[in-house]
């Protein structure tokens, strides 16, 4: 049986530098590449704040603190960053020819027996594998935000990933104590970000048509729809890069399955990023973790059934297309998104016609995007 005995993880951005963490959390010697020694820099201090929290939380000790920083290398030579490991996490932006460039460059360096694992955010692997010499070791391993604490990894075989391979991944998910679940069919956005991205295009909607304010909407997200942070808290945490990204790339692939609304464009052009950046959709202190104020009276003020009804309706889209069953696609939205209720009982409790005409009547207004699905319709009969 293969085993990993050296990981390096491409990119130290917010998805890399948790990948790293937590693989190294699970013992492993971890090497953090990434093109410039600053980039690294800032890694590492994240890197040692969420390992201080952790001991603060007593999850872990002093000294399994310093072994767990201890066992990660940040290095910013490609050749180097390769040499003994056999496996490769790539957490680079989410831009196809980007991705392009860095597999044929790590090609090169690459040993035969070498895994590579994506975690690409949208991209179909059988795309990007494609790049590649070796699509029967590729396979997606879809880390969520923050890699410390959602407990789930989508495992996404390629068209050609051998199953041996797919089993190794199983296996690597568990070693690092999350929860793996394995997409039955590379789609763009795979399960989670066929819900979440859309949604932060509909909550964009919902301010322009509605007189909801931001904390209004993002109140009602976590109150009435059970979210533990509004969906524009959410994006500004994800960044807006990373979803003007996979915005493009599922809106490229799919133009059933995401209405891009202007604003997340334009504050991607602004440099307007989230958090990370002091601004997005909300303004913030400084780059270090932070929450918005949401509260019951604000949720008090808006219906997110829009916000509801899209969900609902791209996540039946994921069932009659079988990338996933409804229970693993409830599995996926607790384990990767912290939803407190399933949302198809959120979606019954809202009423499944009321949804269905919510959506024809956004669907006579704006498109084919709010199409019903037809598993949505199915169970309007029952
Ligand atoms: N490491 C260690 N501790 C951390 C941390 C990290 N990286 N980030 C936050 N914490 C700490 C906080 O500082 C806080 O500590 P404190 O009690 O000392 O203040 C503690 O965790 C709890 O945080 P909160 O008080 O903010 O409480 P929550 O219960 O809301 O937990 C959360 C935080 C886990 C982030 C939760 O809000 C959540 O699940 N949010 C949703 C996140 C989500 O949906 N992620 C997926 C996005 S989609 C994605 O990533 C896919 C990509 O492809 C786009």
């Amino acid at each position: 049986m293969f085993k990993i005995n050296q990981i390096t993880v491409l990119g130290s951005g917010i998805m890399g530098h948790g990948i790293a963490q937590i693989s190294s959390m699970a013992g492993y010697n971890v090497i953090l590449r990434d093109i410039e020694q600053s980039f690294l820099d800032k890694a590492m201090d994240k890197i040692k704040w969420s390992v201080n929290k952790l001991v603060e939380k007593q999850k872990i000790n002093n000294s399994q603190a310093e072994q767990i920083i201890n066992r990660i290398h940040p290095v910013v030579d490609l050749e180097k960053s390769l040499k003994n490991s056999n496996m490769v996490i790539e957490a680079v932006p989410e831009d196809l020819n980007l991705k392009k460039k860095v597999y044929q460059e790590i090609e090169k360096f690459a040993t035969d027996d070498m895994i590579f694992a994506s975690n690409t955010s949208t991209l179909p692997i059988s795309e990007i594998s494609a790049f590649t010499t070796r699509p029967h070791k590729f396979i997606g391993l879809h880390f969520f935000n923050p890699p410390q604490l959602m407990p789930l990894v989508e495992i996404i075989p390629g068209s050609k990933t051998n199953q041996e391979i797919t089993d190794l991944a199983i296996n690597f998910v568990q070693e690092v104590k999350k929860t793996p679940i394995v997409c039955k069919k590379d789609v763009a956005g795979f399960i989670v970000n066929r819900i979440f991205i859309p949604l932060v295009h509909e909550a964009a909607y919902s301010l322009d048509r509605s007189d909801a304010t931001m904390v209004e909407v993002d109140s009602a997200s976590k109150y009435k729809m059970a979210l533990p942070m509004g969906i524009f808290e959410l994006a500004d945490y994800t960044g807006l890069d990373v979803i003007h990204k996979a915005t493009n790339e599922m809106y490229s692939r799919d133009k059933k399955v995401i209405l891009p609304h202007p604003k997340i464009q334009q504050l991607y052009e602004n440099k307007e990023l989230g958090q990370k950046t002091g601004k997005g959709f909300y303004q913030y202190q400084g780059e270090n973790y932070e929450r918005v104020q949401l509260t019951e009276e604000a949720a008090a003020k808006f219906d997110p059934i829009s916000l509801i009804s899209v969900a609902v309706n791209n996540a039946s889209w994921l069932i009659s297309n079988g990338v996933c069953s409804r229970e693993e696609l409830e599995q996926a939205l607790k384990l990767g998104m912290g939803l407190k209720n399933p949302l198809f009982n959120t979606a019954e409790t809202t009423g499944i016609e009321n949804i269905i005409n919510t959506l024809k009547n956004l669907q006579s207004k704006y498109g084919v995007f709010y199409e019903p699905d037809k598993y949505l319709l199915s169970l309007q009969q029952k």
